[in-house]
């Protein structure tokens, strides 16, 4: 059966914890949906795999191809697309609109949109009144990376209140659930406890509904790993030494055999 929004929500009631991570492609989606992940968001960390420094260069026809060969892959797990920075912030009539191409071109049923109060709380609420989920995405957010930077947020009293404000204002909305990243785990944990829909945490202690990382990064692909992301195997290295043992194997002329 596939996941539902409805499900996310009962399994935060039950205190069932929420399974997330990243996809980009076809296989990759077809490996983690056969394997049990709950939601697969084609996260715009899509950059790592496009060469891309930052998030910000993607553009919403890269991330609807993305999307779309993801689409192919996922039978159970309940899809999510990002908004590519720019595509949702100018107005609601913009997010509507991208928002709108992501479910009606790659057959996903919900999109992530970045920031709080006060700027995308109208944006969202529009969205959902247009018959749109949205998973919010407040703390860390790195499409805004040259005003707030990778660190972690909610470190004073104050941007934690404000953090803590976002997730109730976007949850007041309309958003089916909301990814919280790397924010101390006491706020990751009020925020859980004050707000019906489930939290998603990246970086934010083990007290929310779910977890999301970044495929790549616990694969051992990234050049580099966010200090929250925990590594469970080490493909570049598998890949090295196959790549390596083949080359031999033909300059060798040991291969085909
Ligand atoms: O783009 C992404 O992969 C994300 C997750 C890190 C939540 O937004």
């Amino acid at each position: 059966m596939p996941v539902t929004i409805q499900q996310l929500i009962q399994w935060k009631q039950q205190g069932r914890s929420i399974v997330a991570l990243t996809a980009w492609d076809y296989a990759i989606a077809q490996i983690l949906d056969a394997a049990g992940v709950d939601l697969i968001l084609v996260g715009d960390s899509m950059s790592v795999v496009l060469g891309y420094e930052t998030t910000l260069p993607i553009t919403l026809e890269e991330m609807l191809h993305h999307a779309k060969a993801v689409r192919r892959g996922v039978k159970r797990a309940l899809m999510v697309v990002d908004l590519p920075f720019l595509t949702y912030q100018e107005s609601p009539q913009q997010a509507i609109h991208s928002a709108g191409r992501a479910l009606k071109e790659t057959g996903a049923p919900a999109v992530k949109m970045e920031g709080g109060y006060p700027a995308m709380v109208e944006t969202i609420a529009r969205v959902v009144q247009a018959g749109i989920p949205v998973m919010g995405h407040v703390g860390l957010t790195p499409q805004s990376l040259h005003q707030l930077g990778l660190r972690q947020q909610g470190k004073t009293e104050e941007a934690q209140a404000r953090i803590l404000l976002e997730a109730i204002a976007l949850e007041q909305a309309g958003a089916f659930s909301i990814v919280l990243e790397h924010i101390p785990a006491d706020l990751a944990l009020k925020i859980t406890e004050k707000i019906r829909i489930p939290t998603i945490g990246i970086g934010a202690g083990s007290h929310c509904d779910g977890q999301v990382l970044v495929t790549s990064d616990i694969l051992g692909l990234s050049e580099k790993q966010p200090p929250f992301a925990k590594v469970y195997t080490n493909l570049r290295e598998t890949i090295t030494k196959a790549v390596q043992d083949y080359a031999v194997q033909v300059r060798e002329r040991k291969f085909p055999e």
